[in-house]
């Protein structure tokens, strides 16, 4: 397997669009296969995690079709069209493909069995589990349904109203896709703003999914969504399901250019949706320089129409200061922490994560594994039960270093090598096409000093 080598670069300039979001493609798969009728999918991202929601979609009898202009066009086949499927659903690393497609086969009246790669088999699935049981679903996994593989007898839903015990966008889209099924109404209630793009897709689809502010009955200060089961998905007709760039994919160049000195560069086409950009109020505390444009075809298309708001970044270079995240800010910044921590090495000051327990069962236990790999490179990191302290600014220095088969701490450790003394070598670093595939062309686009040894 190939490594990775980054060497100190100059300013990076230029301006690139990222591939398109992989949460929003997972959900395009799965919601248009259930529509009543053809729905043509434009941007998505054949990453290595969306593939296998398309693998497993196809084997549960959806249509889908790949487009020469690489688009999709998916036949849906209405709420009572997907079969029992012949054989084991792979789902890979993706926690996503796993989480809602148990939620979707949970409403089906046949046994499906989802498995994936060893680390997706170590990550925990009670959290599923219990309010599928809850609304009638039979499931039963290894430890008692809560690690993979898992198998599900699905069919004869009743809705539920469930309170989540930690905000999770992938519990929640599990809960309504279930809740499409089921008869009656599914209220689901978090503790803070879990990304929504489920949401927003049922709606673009047709589906009335009512949301509500503070005052769920956790009385956490925290949000609901409420659908009634049986609501037919349509498509719009002479629409296309447009996906806009992965707001954590543009997180690494955005970073790269912030610290970086002399660099400046745009990034097109990137999703702004308010519950994913916590990492953008966070450079903007921190002192980075960031101008944000609404694109003028979302702007001409609101995102009513399109689902979801997109818009252009431009970055520059800047002295960042250390900041405090918890709360809210960790929710809409969860995919983001191994850059951020980069980011925090070359702040002034101590940078303090809390409340980001959810961290630890990530795609690699993501608190260990930043400040181990980041203090490799010189940087002080504390770890702490739920979270870390990066003291900052720190001189990295080039060295070997483990990505833990996470493709977010391989573009993290990549960009840390950027600013490092000397070269740096990412081992393992095969695992970003998980989700950024082209990434590696991307940061050298912008003229940074990056490439696989073979
Ligand atoms: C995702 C939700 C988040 C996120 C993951 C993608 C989604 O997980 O970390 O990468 O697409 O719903 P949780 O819902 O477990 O926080």
């Amino acid at each position: 397997m190939p490594d990775l080598i980054i060497h100190p670069s100059g300013p990076l300039c230029g301006a690139v669009a990222v591939p398109g979001d992989k949460s929003i493609t997972h959900r395009a798969l799965m919601l248009a296969a259930i529509a009543e009728g053809d729905t043509e999918i434009a941007g998505w991202v054949p990453a290595e995690v969306c593939l296998a929601t398309l693998r497993c979609m196809r084997a549960l009898a959806a249509e889908i079709d790949e487009l020469p202009n690489g688009r999709l066009l998916v036949h849906g086949r209405g709420l009572e069209g997907l079969a029992e499927p012949a054989d084991v659903l792979h789902c890979k690393g993706s926690g996503t493909t796993i989480r809602l497609l148990s939620g979707l086969v949970a409403g089906q009246p046949f046994t499906t069995v989802l498995t994936g790669a060893d680390p997706l088999r170590r990550r925990p699935m009670g959290r599923i589990a219990e309010p599928l049981r809850l609304m009638g679903a039979t499931v039963l996994g290894r430890d008692g349904g809560r690690l993979p593989p898992l198998a599900i007898r699905g069919g004869g839903l009743k809705g539920i109203d469930y309170t989540l015990p930690v905000a999770s966008a992938q519990v929640k889209s599990a809960i309504l896709l279930a809740g499409l099924f089921a008869e009656g109404e599914t209220t689901v209630r978090e503790p803070g703003p879990s990304r929504d793009h489920t949401e927003r897709m049922l709606r673009w689809f047709g589906v009335r999914a009512g949301t509500g502010g503070a005052g769920a009955s956790s009385g956490a200060g925290g949000l609901s969504v409420t659908l009634t089961g049986r609501q037919a998905l349509k498509p719009r007709p002479g629409k296309t399901l447009t996906i806009p760039g992965d707001f954590s994919s543009a997180a690494f160049p955005l970073a790269a250019a912030s610290i970086v000195p002399g660099s400046s560069v745009t990034l097109r086409n990137v999703g702004l949706n308010p519950t994913r950009t916590g990492l953008l109020d966070l450079l903007l505390q921190m002192g980075g320089a960031v101008a944000e444009a609404v694109d003028l075809a979302a702007a001409q298309d609101p995102p009513e129409e399109t689902g979801e708001p997109a818009g252009e970044l431009a970055v520059r270079a800047a002295e960042l200061h250390a900041v405090g995240v918890a709360g809210d800010l960790v929710v809409r910044t969860i995919d983001e922490f191994p850059i951020f921590a980069v980011l925090a090495t070359q702040a002034e000051g101590d940078t303090v994560v809390r409340e980001a327990a959810e961290l630890r069962v990530k795609e690699s236990d993501r608190i260990a594994s930043v400040a181990g790999e980041l203090r490799k490179m010189g940087a002080r990191v504390d770890e702490l039960d739920d979270g870390m302290i990066v003291h900052g600014p720190a001189q990295l220095r080039g060295t070997v270093v483990e990505c833990h088969r996470d493709h977010r701490l391989a573009m993290a450790l990549a960009i840390a090598g950027l600013v490092a003394k000397g070269p740096t070598t990412v081992r393992g670093a095969e695992a970003i096409g998980d989700s950024f595939p082209g990434f590696v062309e991307t940061m050298q686009a912008l003229g940074a000093d990056i490439r696989w040894t073979q």
